[in-house]
């Protein structure tokens, strides 16, 4: 069904229901008085990668945690609007907030694997979910960990501890970790800003292959990066949707100076 669209350019502005993994619509939302997203709607597309740029504090962690209700964590938010996924809104009080999680995975940008071994961390998510039988557990952890390109540097120490891992192994190993879930979307919040260039470009060569899986929405402050991975970009400035079309004409033509101001580093 996906490959119907796999290389086709999709305009963002007009989306089908079927194109679209996550549509927001005019989403507000404040942190006890203060206003950080200001009705803001938009059409996230499926297997596509989404990058959201913007400067520090603009509000780009906070939306995306929206998109698996992590802001419910925290005392204080409040929401206004709509966030649908598969024809759902998430915000619903009758949705299944674990499910969703599952659906929805987030890898953020201190890589954090659980004080365990390599297999335990892969496989955490399925045990939670009561997954016990030795050869399911095999096969997802080595299908999570081939698709997170880290199978050959770890498959002959599966159960030695997570943490003498190398960052950019610890990145990739948590991405397995939300990848052995099988999500239909995959939230990346500045995965690579703590890891060197080479590490980098290994993870993002990692997420053009993810495509195929997953939708991805990418937060970064490596304007690079956005034009090298992303499909789509959305520019966000003081809690509002400035721009967002397809990552070629937001970083050669775009249309709104602010836009152009923050791309060229004039400010942010
Ligand atoms: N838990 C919280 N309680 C109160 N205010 C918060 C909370 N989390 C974030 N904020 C505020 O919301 C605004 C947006 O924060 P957010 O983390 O979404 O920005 P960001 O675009 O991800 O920034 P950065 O690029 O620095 O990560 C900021 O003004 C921040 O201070
Ligand atoms: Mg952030």
């Amino acid at each position: 069904m996906l490959k119907l669209f796999e290389h086709e350019h999709l305009d963002v502005k007009r989306l089908s229901d079927e194109e679209t993994a996550i549509e927001v619509r005019n989403l507000s939302l404040q942190f006890s008085d203060k206003p950080v997203l200001n009705d803001i709607s938009m059409r996230i597309p499926k297997h596509r990668i989404t990058a959201l740029i913007g400067q520090s504090g603009c509000g780009k962690s906070t939306l995306i945690s929206c998109f698996n209700r992590m802001n419910d964590l925290i005392s204080g938010c409040r929401y206004q609007g709509e966030i649908i996924l598969g024809g759902r809104d998430i915000n619903h009080k009758k949705e299944n907030v674990s499910r969703l999680r599952t659906q929805v995975g987030m890898v953020f940008q201190r890589p954090n694997p659980f004080p365990l071994s390599i297999y335990e961390n892969v496989c955490y998510g399925l045990r939670l979910q009561g997954v016990n039988g030795r050869r399911q557990l095999d096969d997802t952890v080595e299908q999570a960990l081939v698709d997170a390109a880290l199978w050959d540097e770890v498959k002959d120490r599966l159960f030695e501890s997570a943490q003498v891992l190398s960052g950019g192994q610890q990145q990739r190993l948590v991405i397995a970790r939300a990848l052995a879930l099988k999500p239909d979307i995959l939230l990346l919040d500045e995965p690579t800003s703590a890891l060197d260039p080479l590490t980098t470009l290994y993870i993002e060569e990692l997420m053009a292959g993810l495509k195929k899986r997953c939708s991805i929405i990418i937060v970064t402050h490596n304007m690079q990066q956005a034009a090298r991975v992303s499909d789509y970009t959305a520019f966000l400035h003081q809690g509002r949707l400035i721009e967002y079309s397809d990552s070629d004409s937001l970083f050669t033509m775009p249309h709104k100076k602010q836009t152009e101001d923050y791309i060229t580093g004039r400010y942010g």
